[in-house]
């Protein structure tokens, strides 16, 4: 049984008011059975909650791996449930590569993710060199499995896991339908001992558009997308995201 598709939209350190804007006229007549997440810069979520419709959900990119205190220029997941979001992402491979991400703090911000009563979307990917050495499934399961072994498994029913393979981000090579089923089954495998993995929604992320979205959500455990640079366009997105709802 397919999962309720989601699409989550990635604007990373892009947009601003005028797209905020956009986004909300674009997604106002938005009907599809597919769940909406739109993932602002953090000076933008309030607005964006103000103006997003209700059924469109909102997402944080990053959340401090602290509750509260001294730890100037942070941000505590507690203000981001304030601010109206229900999601964060925490893990990107952007984060893990340009600011040191290690796995024991990202397991630490999705603790307080879940803390605060928000759903983390939880990014694990390969490199390119970890493909061809052929290690992508222990790389990306070793992913998963470091924020397991913080915060039990059983946190996984709360929570949703995206595949983006780093070689494919921003670059227009997207893995295949194939590619993605495969990692996508790895890691529902790797979670299925434990937890009702038919709950677990594994999204697929990395060059994702309205061209190749069908395909990809075609896949039996591909739930849906995480998007980047397609979400930056108002009409294109709301486009893609009628592209996944009319794939169930
Ligand atoms: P992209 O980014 O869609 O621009 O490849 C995806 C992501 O990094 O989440």
């Amino acid at each position: 049984m397919k999962r309720t598709p989601l699409v989550a939209g990635n604007w990373k350190m892009n947009g601003g008011q005028s797209l905020v804007a956009s986004m909300a006229t674009a997604l106002a007549e938005y009907q599809g059975v597919a769940d909406v997440v739109v993932c602002p810069p953090f000076p933008y979520l309030a607005s964006a909650r103000e103006q997003l419709p209700a059924a469109i959900g909102l997402g944080a990119q990053n959340v401090s791996d602290q509750a509260e205190g001294a730890f100037t220029g942070e941000v505590a997941a507690s203000m981001l449930a304030e601010a109206g979001c229900g999601y964060v992402i925490i893990g990107h491979s952007e984060r893990r590569a340009l600011y040191a991400e290690s796995d024991a703090q990202i397991a630490d911000k999705f603790a307080q993710v879940q803390a605060a009563g928000l759903i983390p979307v939880l990014c694990v990917g390969e490199t390119l060199a970890e493909r061809e050495a052929g290690n992508t499934d222990a790389v990306v399961c070793g992913q998963l499995q470091a924020v397991v072994d913080a915060v039990g498994v059983a946190a996984f029913a709360r929570a949703v896991v995206a595949y983006e393979p780093v070689w494919a981000i921003g670059t227009g090579e997207e893995a295949s339908p194939e590619i993605a089923q495969e990692v996508h089954a790895a890691l529902k495998r790797a979670a299925r001992k434990e937890i009702d993995t038919v709950a677990l929604r594994v999204l697929y992320g990395g060059s994702v558009n309205a061209d190749n979205a069908n395909a990809l959500m075609r896949m039996p455990d591909v739930d849906g997308v995480l998007v980047g640079g397609a979400s930056l366009e108002a009409l294109g997105f709301r486009q893609l995201c009628a592209q996944v709802a009319g794939s169930v």
